[in-house]
């Protein structure tokens, strides 16, 4: 599974990560908090967001050495965040978060791409055994990257998130790093 998303990587080459600068931030990416469809599954739902406290957050990661904030970018557009954390942790295992904040985007195998180039990075610079997703039930897309990047489910939390108005399932995947 992990092969077959990353082989189809020369169809992606606009496609790039790279670690998030402050300067990257801009009123565009502020804007894509403002998405209900993008902050639908996510806890970003409830915060509010300007240009500074990005810089600021881009900042602590950048300061953070347990966290690494890549920027997933079209060309040199910035499309969306992808943030790797645990990095530290004794058992070498660390947690995976992404969006796609440009929502033209979707649909078009960015998402999948950039997770494979995490997994890459996961074993080869991290030297990680293992990667792990929360996502909330009924995040298919995101479900549908996870999935095609060869992660498994491996448990559910019972209402144990509040999105858009209601409780649903945290389903948690894992993929161990071969
Ligand atoms: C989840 C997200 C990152 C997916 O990114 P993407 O670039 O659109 O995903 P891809 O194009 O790589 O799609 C991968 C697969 O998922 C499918 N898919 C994507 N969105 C889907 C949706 N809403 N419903 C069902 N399937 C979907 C695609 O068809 C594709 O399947 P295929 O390979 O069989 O054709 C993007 O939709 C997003 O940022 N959503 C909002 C934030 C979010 O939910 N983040 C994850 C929190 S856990």
């Amino acid at each position: 599974m992990i092969k077959s998303a990353q082989q189809k990587s020369a169809q992606y080459k606009p496609i790039s990560i790279k670690i998030l600068q402050v300067e990257d931030v801009s009123e565009e990416c502020i804007k894509w908090y403002s998405n209900k469809e993008v902050t639908r599954y996510s806890d970003n739902q409830y915060r509010s967001f300007s240009v500074e406290d990005q810089k600021n957050y881009v900042r602590s990661c950048l300061d953070n050495n347990d966290v690494d904030l890549y920027g997933i970018f079209f060309k040199s557009k910035h499309i969306g965040n992808i943030v790797i954390s645990g990095l530290t942790s004794v058992h070498k295992r660390a947690e995976i978060a992404y969006f796609i904040g440009d929502t033209n985007c979707w649909g078009k195998g960015y998402g999948s791409y950039a997770l494979a180039e995490i997994i890459k990075k996961a074993k080869t610079h991290y030297k990680l055994f293992k990667l792990y997703a929360g996502l909330a039930e009924g995040n298919k897309g995101s479900e549908a990257v996870l999935r095609k990047n060869g992660f498994t489910l491996e448990g559910r939390r019972k209402n144990h998130l509040f999105y858009s108005g209601k409780w649903c399932d945290q389903l948690d995947f894992g993929l161990i790093i071969q």
